[in-house]
């Protein structure tokens, strides 16, 4: 099986990378400055058609948008939260994603049981709503937005989407004190994204296999 997986030079992604190539899969990853990797900005057009060209005609069974970015934590309300701040989360977290998937279908479109996973995050949910870090909870509502929808566009085409709360990890961005480690984060994805198909598409679901509240 080849999976793809975004943002793979360290934290979650890295994990999937290793989890994924480690049970034999043929594992692709991404990173903003290529190096061992697949070189990939998610927010430009020009580098996802590079990449695709790279890939060339071979099917691709699974691709994991899972790059991210959480630059507004412990904002201030009153006068926090800049636009530039605005424009270059959803630039990653939203637009990214749907370029990703948008450069990848063909090669989608080319494997018998293709799936697609979006790292989301439980800060997704208007269930869920404790304030703040309104940018980030905005872009991962709006990743689950998008993924719940390209479920229903793509379920004529046989792609499963899956969108996915990889819990509280400790990474860069999840920070030391989390709770769960990567291995811990990527194990339980991979158990997911391997039960995801036609029967659980547009699910919204943690690492350990629960169904998140919208
Ligand atoms: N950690 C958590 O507790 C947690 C909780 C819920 C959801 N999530 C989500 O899980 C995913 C992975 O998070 P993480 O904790 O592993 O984060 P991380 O350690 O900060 O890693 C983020 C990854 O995304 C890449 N990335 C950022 N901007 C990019 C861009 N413009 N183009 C290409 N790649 C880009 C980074 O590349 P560079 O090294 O080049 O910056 C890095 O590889 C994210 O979508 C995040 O929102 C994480």
């Amino acid at each position: 099986m080849r999976v793809l997986i975004t943002g793979a030079n360290r934290g979650v992604g890295a994990a999937l990378l290793s989890a994924y190539a480690a049970r034999g899969d043929e594992a692709l990853g991404t990173a903003r400055g290529g190096g061992d990797l697949l070189p990939l900005e998610v927010t430009d057009p020009a580098s996802h058609r590079a990449l695709a060209d790279r890939l060339g005609d071979a099917p691709l069974d699974t691709l994991i948008c899972n790059a991210g970015v959480y630059p507004d934590k412990g904002q201030p309300l009153d006068d926090g939260y800049p636009a530039e701040m605005w424009a270059q989360t959803f630039a990653v977290n939203v637009t990214g994603v749907f370029l990703t998937v948008q450069a990848m279908l063909p090669a989608l479109r080319r494997a018998q049981a293709p799936k697609i996973a979006i790292i989301s995050s439980q800060m997704a949910s208007s269930t869920r709503a404790p304030g703040g870090s309104y940018i980030y909870r905005a872009s991962k509502a709006a990743a689950l937005n998008l993924g719940r929808n390209l479920a229903v566009d793509f379920k004529r085409d046989g792609i499963a989407v899956g969108i996915y709360h990889p819990g509280w990890v400790r990474t860069d961005m999840g920070g030391g004190s989390a709770d769960i480690s990567t291995d811990e984060a990527a194990s339980g994805l991979v158990a997911r994204i391997d039960a995801l198909g036609p029967d659980t598409t547009g699910c919204f679901e943690t690492w350990d296999g629960r169904a998140h509240p919208y």
